[in-house]
């Protein structure tokens, strides 16, 4: 039985997982913004935190900790997009964006290490994107975090030599999920950009809606948990998103990336 932190626990791939863990007998520190979210099962212990507020995830995971008295595992889990041109996007949103997906994730990353560091192991899994490699026309913002927490991911896991703590990227492609009614569509911008827009959310909607289901990931990450020696990155998605369209794209020049993935959104 292992004790885990999980971000994002309330839907999506985060209830997934949750429910996959304590299936397997695993106890669980699973959060929301809003912990009722949060259904009632054994082993699920239901956890307040808010990506957007520091004060918040340092309370959430503290307060989880204390009861928990250590975390084998942390999956940084929780997330969401904003979909809008990106020449108007305002700073305000594109720090959010980065709060809640970089900052907020680094921040959580810096404290389970701190509380595994003398044990000597543990586990963490920061759930970036595959859009951080081929990113999502209007959701540059977005796509830009996600491609930094892969950086930083990567980053920590050359320096960590002498640890058992053991890092994980894992890339989702497109996971029928509740995340696009969540994504904050913007208001202000060049009407210039409203076919296109259009276009690229019909494509954004029709993918996610036919893509795998959460259960998926949430095998995939039972699966991780029992390894000693884990992959430091994994995708997890149909196979054309995971293995054929990263494989092709590695050998194409910019210019050939970027009309493939016009054509892909339909724009
Ligand atoms: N679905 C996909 O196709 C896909 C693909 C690649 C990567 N991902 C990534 O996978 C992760 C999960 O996505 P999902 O598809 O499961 O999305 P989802 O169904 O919308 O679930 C998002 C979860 O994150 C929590 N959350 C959102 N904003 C938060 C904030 N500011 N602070 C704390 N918690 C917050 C939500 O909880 P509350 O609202 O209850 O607080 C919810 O439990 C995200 O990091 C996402 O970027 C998803």
């Amino acid at each position: 039985m292992k004790r885990i932190f999980l971000t994002g626990a309330s839907r999506g791939i985060g209830l997934a997982i949750a429910k996959a863990l304590t299936g397997h007998g695993h106890e669980v520190w699973a959060t929301s913004r809003d912990p009722a979210r949060i259904p009632q099962l054994l082993r699920l212990h239901p956890a307040r935190l808010d990506l957007s507020d520091p004060t918040s995830i340092d309370e959430g995971f503290n307060t989880a900790l204390a009861e928990a008295g250590h975390f084998d595992v942390l999956i940084n889990n929780a997330g969401g997009g904003h979909f809008g041109p990106a020449e108007s996007l305002s700073p305000e949103i594109i720090s959010d964006q980065f709060q809640v997906l970089v900052f907020g994730h680094i921040r959580l990353m810096q404290l389970a290490l701190a509380a595994m560091r003398p044990r000597g192991e543990g586990l963490i899994i920061n759930v970036s994107s595959l859009a951080g490699r081929l990113p999502v026309p209007f959701m540059a913002a977005y796509n830009a975090a996600k491609a930094a927490m892969a950086s930083f991911t990567m980053s920590i896991q050359l320096e960590l030599l002498d640890s058992n703590v053991r890092i994980i990227d894992l890339q989702p492609a497109d996971i029928c999920t509740p995340f696009n009614d969540a994504v904050i569509k913007s208001k202000d911008y060049d009407r210039r950009y409203e076919a296109n827009l259009a276009k690229t959310w019909d494509a954004v909607e029709r993918n996610i809606r036919d893509a795998p289901k959460p259960d998926l990931v949430a095998r995939r990450v039972c699966e991780l948990i029992d390894q000693t020696n884990p992959p430091p990155r994994i995708t997890v998605g149909d196979g054309f998103q995971t293995k054929i369209a990263p494989l092709i794209f590695r050998f194409l020049p910019q210019r050939v990336r970027i009309w493939g993935l016009r054509r892909y959104y339909g724009i």
